[in-house]
């Protein structure tokens, strides 16, 4: 089924360069089988390399997964402390096959809110990926779109106040490289699953013009199919970025 999907999106030659999930619904997936929600987030880590093999066979460049907002630290504490931890087992499990497949990893958010555990695990983990060529994977950990927006204008503030920028010159590409995602083209397609119809604080600067993809599919299910068969129905669309079809 996923060979047969990868011959059409192929066939189709109009690939995004950039996709990014908002992967929701573990919680979900857990509690329809009765399961601890913590359980949910351990079946999601399959997804994740279902989602990074399948952008490495669609010749997806860059991947950006949401994978814990500054708003999950108001989850009850055993469940943030899981979400640490499960990102560390990431790291340690997975850090030789990305090495291996040639995948860079990148963390994006605000690192001074993390323990000195992860954020060991996270250096370890870009230093190791850093010199992957074939799919740039940048995971936002502690993120928040607002606040991301918010240091690049203090950023810009300061710079200003030095007198090192002119506010004449301050325009659009001012702020995007003061972005976490300065490195990035902005995303094409945008996934979210489990049916939420929300952007949650995400790249809310980045994802003016991202076409937007939501499936029912709870996260813990999500299989490289699935991210087939939208990037297929991204092909589908016209894409006009305010203008009209020529
Ligand atoms: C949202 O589901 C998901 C999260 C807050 C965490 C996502 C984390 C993973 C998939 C773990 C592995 C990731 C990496 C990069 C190691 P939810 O808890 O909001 O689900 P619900 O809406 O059904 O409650």
């Amino acid at each position: 089924m996923s060979n047969e999907l990868l011959v059409r999106l192929k066939a189709c030659g109009d690939f995004p360069r950039h996709v990014a999930i908002i992967m929701d619904g573990n919680g979900r997936w857990a509690r329809s089988r009765l399961l601890p929600r913590t359980l949910g987030h351990h079946a999601g880590m399959k997804s994740v390399r279902e989602a990074v093999e399948g952008c490495i066979e669609a010749g997806v460049e860059v991947l950006t997964l949401f994978a814990f907002s500054q708003e999950n630290w108001a989850r009850p504490a055993t469940e943030v402390s899981a979400l640490m931890n499960l990102l560390d087992e990431y790291i340690s499990k997975e850090t030789a096959n990305l090495r291996e497949s040639s995948v860079r990893v990148t963390v994006l958010g605000d690192r001074n809110s993390l323990n000195s555990r992860t954020l060991t695990a996270i250096e370890r983990v870009e230093q190791d990926t850093e010199g992957g060529t074939r799919l740039q994977l940048a995971l936002c950990i502690a993120y928040s779109a607002r606040e991301e927006l918010t240091c690049a204008a203090r950023r810009i503030a300061r710079e200003v106040e030095a007198g090192t920028l002119d506010p004449q010159n301050i325009d659009e590409q001012s702020i995007a490289e003061r972005l976490y995602t300065a490195a990035f083209p902005d995303p094409d397609l945008l996934i979210r699953t489990s049916g939420e119809q929300r952007i949650s604080n995400f790249l809310l600067w980045q994802l003016a013009y991202t076409e937007l993809y939501v499936t029912p599919v709870l996260w813990p299910d999500f299989s490289r199919t699935h991210l087939f068969e939208a990037i297929l129905d991204f092909q589908s669309r016209e894409r006009r970025f305010g203008r009209v079809t020529a």
